[in-house]
């Protein structure tokens, strides 16, 4: 098993350490007693990941004489609301949740993401460790401290910064996600590659079939990169107020296309279509080198990640998302673009003929 330690800084948060390995669960009992001690656990999960692993992590936890419960809501991000969070934080004071009880978030970034909400705030805040059961949150959303909820405005408008006390991911739950799912977590591991590690890149290009293929070794050797990026980059700017950005590559069209195509397009698609175009435009206004877009554009293109926008998604309507996008400071949109591989910045604001030409080109 694979231990990364995540340093913050104590006047902030208290450091954690992220534990990787393949078919873990028993040993995930272990550290949870060893890292959180506490009265109680209440597991929270969603209507998919606690039928598959939500019985076996509880008989765990309880043959090891811990007092545990489970709640779980319906799967998707349409439950990450607040109605859903006020049902669980009822759901807690029934089960006789209070100060010394922690919460452990078994599931994808939506279970996360709003579990590490309610820990921040339920009784002024209770700790809590992620679980992550899916390629994506294994590999960026359970690391970082970022807890949200979405409003009707808007996706993660209610949140806060709030650090898990520790991060346990066993790569056998890869072995039930579905397709779509692993490759939204395929895009965001492609995406450490280009802004951060070129070695990953390569790396990425050399096992292409290996990963399509889910084979564990290589798997646990993705994620644990990914983990080492992520957690560099939260370790320096944990408040998401600089460096933090540089994660957003991709993002900015990616969440206007997911949007503007009524999330028809899936996550990872989108945003996979949102660093091509990003790259593009890093070519054009800053010299980005042509061969390298080539390479990313290729390994996209193996992966079965595509490069081409629907001719259905138009083009005003991503640029008017643009407009709108909460990054937005001012009148300016902020793009993550790139002088080279592994060389990110954030840009003061790309003209819009310059991206209307790029998505345009997109679609060819
Ligand atoms: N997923 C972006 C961040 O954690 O900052």
């Amino acid at each position: 098993m694979k231990k990364i330690k995540v340093n913050l800084d104590k006047r902030v948060s208290s450091s954690y350490e992220i534990y990787i390995g393949y078919d873990i669960l028993d040993r995930i009992g272990l550290i949870i007693a060893k890292n959180l001690p506490a009265r109680h656990y209440v597991v929270v999960s969603d209507s998919i990941v606690a039928p598959l692993y939500g019985q076996p992590l509880l008989s765990r936890l309880r043959g090891m004489g811990l007092s545990v419960d489970m709640v779980d809501f319906p799967a998707g991000e349409r439950s990450k609301n607040i109605s859903t969070t006020l049902a669980i934080v009822e759901r807690l004071l029934e089960l006789g949740a209070d100060r010394s009880s922690a919460l452990l978030a078994l599931g994808g970034g939506v279970v996360g993401d709003m579990t590490g909400f309610i820990a921040s705030t339920f009784m002024r805040s209770v700790p809590y460790i992620n679980i992550p059961t899916t390629f994506m949150s294994q590999v960026d959303s359970s690391i970082g401290g970022k807890t949200a909820i979405d409003l009707r405005e808007g996706k993660n408008l209610l949140g806060t910064f709030y650090q898990p006390r520790g991060v346990l991911i066993d790569v056998k739950f890869l072995d039930t996600l579905p397709e779509t799912e692993f490759y939204n977590g395929l895009a965001e591991v492609i995406k450490y590659g280009i802004i951060e590690d070129v070695e990953l890149f390569r790396f990425l290009e050399k096992n292409v079939n290996d990963i399509k293929g889910r084979d564990y070794g290589i798997l646990v050797k993705v994620i644990e990169s990914s983990c080492r990026i992520k957690k560099g980059i939260v370790e320096i700017d944990e408040r998401d107020n600089g460096l933090r950005r540089i994660l957003n590559f991709g993002h900015t069209i990616g969440h206007a296309l997911e949007a503007e195509s009524a999330y028809t397009i899936s996550h990872g698609v989108a945003v996979s279509l949102g660093m091509t175009a990003a790259v593009r435009v890093s070519e054009k206004l800053y010299d980005f080198p042509g061969e390298e877009r080539n390479r990313i554009e290729t390994l996209m293109e193996i992966v079965g990640l595509p490069c081409r926008i629907p001719q259905e998604v138009r083009t005003d309507g991503i640029l008017s998302r643009l407009k709108m996008d909460k990054k937005k400071e001012g009148n300016v949109i902020h793009f993550v673009l790139l002088k080279k591989m592994g060389m990110p910045f954030v840009n003061g604001g790309v003209p819009e003929s310059v991206l209307r030409e790029t998505l345009e080109g997109l679609r060819k």
